[in-house]
């Protein structure tokens, strides 16, 4: 069933219910102020950093599930309602929410009157702007209220959930004409407000919530809205809020727009006060008078539509698979560049609390936007490098405002270091810089401690090699990819984190994960060597990752597939001597990548393997069977209830490497096959089961042996989005850049018969028309009508324009 359809034209879902089966949702910003609005214009923003700086206050876990947002409501003669339909939940005529690139429109229409709102965050402010146009669609005049209604964050998410004892008392306002200003803790050591403003003169204001709502009434029944009659309400302590009254007339067919302002302001340390106690406001009434009229708020839409015109036009798919074009030239694009901003932090599964920047998460993120937003990447990839430690290992995580490593999370990620050297390959393939090697890069932000960014790279690559186990496998530490297989953990103990829990010191448990991504990886690292005429220890690096390739070989495999693991007491997992657990996902996936038993027929054997035993009609589990009961030397995996995250959930993140492995032995057709089960676009039409946003990845779909098989959960915030852009269009549409040209090698099957990418590379334009028979192992290009040798097309120069011929 479905909830809505897909606007192409103007890179649009269109929600034609508000009763989706789940809050589907869109994030506004781009820069350094963020939202997150679901289609009945619930969620909140924050200014850079969603714990630290949260501007709207938001209650995860709330009943019902989607309360809090920036409403507007109508009162006209003792009727009242929203036209996001929550949280009043009226009746509407009519309801619709486009959520758009970087904009969300809802309108809601009840009795001919029709009220459309525009929400979006414009480039360059921190502000959101919300345009409110109500219509008369009527034969008679009307006179109704107009009420706004946010609820303002004491600044720090998590105190501002835990510190009643302090928050009740710390609310301060300032009322200015049609503007509210919330002050909390200005008086002190914060520098920083927010405002919300309406460009016409107000009947009324409320900025205290309980007076607004009335104590014992919800958001659907704010005793001001019942009353039509806001109370001039001055906060001081408990909850600030800011409501602005509107009295409105309105002819038959007459329309009136209003632009309300959501601003965020930081004011010098020196220029705090206007006078003793109220705040300089000068910076707000420029942010204010910016975005005062319609004209300036078209433009400034505009912007933001050629901003990610722009983009998008980086990579451009011209297919007839509309669902295909789709998912690679808008929506995919655009969730990787959700997952830039984001990371993992706020999302309506992440509370912007619990969790700053991972560090593998934002280097295989950055495998999605390298080519979109490449100078950002580089600015990324030396934040993340500046938080590695000296011996190569990394903190798991950092938080954003400040750049540094979070030591709640600690380190210890086996996997961590290799995911750098992965995204600096895609970087430098992308862009040919390579300078930023040569950058100085700090070693857990000491600007003491400093080494060249390749440094970094080699001190990842050995990080491995100096931790190696009994078979010559990489010790696993905490974990490696797979969060929840804590082989040193052992935790009996409630309460324990399974992330930063470790129990036992040893050094037994090895990752064959780890081992095919060493191998997999470390060419790059040998090819960077190499750059750099460091050949020398380029061969040593290459001897390095064949001694990998062959201990993978020598103990690594299992008969039909790669095995997992080695555990504590160096027994195995992911092998079919378990009674559980017996193939997991992920070696399939990496070992093939990195071409280990592509030789001898044992990476044929593991896919078949991973295809009979892991492949479900929704996606691909993670491991079979699930387990089904806890394993205290396996550790979170097996907390779960089977078929859920990591105990057999379809984990749409390592899908793609399946996908990706099957073009390596060249099966497109299995590969686009696996890409359609889980890409959203080809799912749309089962939203009640999937229930999270057809237009997004998520991050799990519950697995076979799951009570609700099918069903998605945990939207936004994946590595799924980076590694599906990849699978799709580096390797099965095929175009993909190398340190020397860029590669063509299609590898989808027949279904898509023939198919024009647009490539922007490196300042050059490459069309590259396909004709796909699904039959060539190398494809045959002409490039400017010349056959050339081989399918690595050599980079052109800025500003030209290549066409290719490509007969695959
Ligand atoms: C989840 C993992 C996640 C980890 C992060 C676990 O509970 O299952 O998917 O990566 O938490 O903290
Ligand atoms: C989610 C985490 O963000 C990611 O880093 C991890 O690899 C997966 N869970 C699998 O556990």
């Amino acid at each position: 069933m479905r909830f809505g359809y897909f606007d192409d034209a103007n890179r649009e879902y269109v929600i034609t219910t508000p009763n989706t089966p789940y809050p589907w949702i869109n994030y506004l910003g781009s820069e350094n102020f963020f939202s997150l609005i679901s289609h009945q214009a619930g969620g909140y923003c924050f200014y850079r950093d969603p714990r630290f700086r949260r501007i709207l206050r938001y209650r995860y876990n709330n009943v019902p599930t989607d309360v809090g947002g920036r409403y507007f409501y109508i009162h006209e003669n003792g009727d009242y309602w929203t036209p996001s339909y929550m949280p009043v939940k009226a009746e509407l005529d009519a309801f619709e929410c486009r959520h758009g690139l970087g904009y969300t429109r809802i309108m809601g229409k009840r009795n001919g009157l029709k009220v459309d709102t525009l929400y979006f965050v414009p480039l360059g402010h921190t502000a959101e702007v919300h345009q409110v146009t109500v219509t008369n669609e009527s034969d008679q005049a009307r006179d109704f209220t107009l009420f706004s209604s946010i609820e303002f964050c004491l600044w720090n998410a998590y105190d501002d959930m835990t510190n009643y004892q302090r928050n009740f008392s710390t609310g301060e306002v300032e009322v200015e004409g049609s503007t509210i200003y919330h002050k909390t803790e200005y008086r002190e050591r914060r520098n920083h407000f927010a405002f919300y403003h309406v460009n016409a003169p107000v009947a009324g204001f409320d900025t205290d919530r309980e007076t607004f709502v009335g104590l014992y009434n919800g958001m659907s029944e704010p005793s001001a809205v019942v009353e039509g009659k806001s109370r001039n309400s001055v906060a001081s302590g408990w909850s600030p809020i800011a409501s602005h009254s509107l009295a409105i007339t309105l002819q038959p067919n007459e329309a009136k727009t209003f632009i309300f302002i959501l601003g965020y302001v930081e004011n010098p340390k020196d220029e705090k006060w206007e006078q003793p106690g109220v705040i300089n406001k000068s910076r707000a009434s420029t942010l204010i008078q910016a975005f005062s009229s319609d004209d300036q708020i078209e433009s400034a839409l505009t912007a933001l539509k050629d901003y990610w015109t722009g983009l998008l036009s980086t990579y451009a798919l011209q297919s007839s698979d509309e669902k295909l074009n789709r998912m690679v030239n808008i929506w995919n694009p655009y969730q990787c560049m959700v997952t830039f901003n984001m990371s993992r932090s706020a999302s309506y599964f992440e509370t912007g609390i619990g969790r700053g920047m991972g560090f593998r998460d934002s280097n295989q993120d950055l495998l999605g936007f390298v080519h979109l937003v490449p100078e950002r990447a580089r600015e990324r990839l030396i934040d993340i490098a500046s938080t590695q430690f000296p011996d190569g290992s990394a903190y798991h995580q950092y938080q954003p405002l400040t750049k540094r490593g979070n030591n709640e999370v600690g380190s210890g990620f086996n996997d961590d270091p290799l995911w750098l050297i992965l995204g600096a390959a895609a970087y430098i393939k992308e862009t040919g810089d390579y300078s930023i090697l040569h950058e100085d890069v700090p070693f857990d932000n000491d600007p003491a401690n400093c080494a060249t960014f390749f440094e970094h790279l080699k001190r990842s690559f050995y990080h491995v090699i100096e931790n190696l186990g009994p078979h010559n496998l990489p010790l696993i530490g905490r974990a490696d990819w797979n969060d929840c297989l804590n082989l040193n953990c052992f935790s009996d103990t409630p309460d324990e984190s399974y992330q930063t829990t470790e129990n036992r010191h040893g050094r037994t448990a090895e990752s064959i994960f780890i081992a095919g991504m060493f191998v997999f990886i470390g060419v790059e690292y040998a090819a960077l060597c190499e750059k750099l005429g460091r050949n020398q220890e380029a061969q040593t690096a290459i001897r390095h990752i064949e001694a990998m390739k062959q201990a993978v070989l020598d103990s690594g495999y299992d008969g039909e597939w790669f095995l997992r693991a080695y555990d504590f007491f160096g027994e195995k997992v992911g092998s079919h001597e378990n009674a559980e657990g017996q193939i997991y996902i992920e070696p399939q996936g990496f070992c093939v990548m990195a071409g280990i038993g592509v030789e001898n027929g044992l990476a044929e054997k593991a896919l078949n393997s991973v295809k009979e035993r892991l492949d479900t009609k929704y996606g691909i589990v993670l491991i079979n069977p699930a387990y089904t009961t806890y394993h205290l030397e396996l550790g979170e995996i097996s907390s779960y209830p089977p078929g859920y995250k990591e105990n057999a959930g379809i984990f749409c993140h390592n899908n793609p490497w399946i996908m990706i492995a099957e073009t390596v032995i060249g099966r497109g057709e299995q590969a686009f096959d696996y890409y359609k089960k889980i890409t959203p676009a080809y799912i749309e039409d089962i939203s009640e089961i999937h229930r999270t946003e057809p237009y997004v990845y998520s991050q799990m779909i519950a697995g076979k042996d799951a009570v609700r098989h099918g069903e998605a959960k945990n939207s936004w915030l994946t590595g799924t989005a980076a590694w599906n852009f990849v699978a799709i269009s580096q390797y099965m549409l095929g175009v993909r850049p190398e340190y020397d040209g860029l590669l063509v090698k299609p590898c989808i099957g027949s279904e898509i018969a023939e198919f024009t990418i647009t490539r922007k590379c490196r300042g050059a334009d490459y069309v590259i028309k396909v004709k796909n028979t699904g039959s060539r192992k190398i494809p045959t290009l002409k490039v400017n009508g010349t056959p050339i040798e081989g399918n690595l097309i050599p980079y052109a120069g800025a500003g030209e324009h290549v066409v290719i011929e490509c007969e695959a």
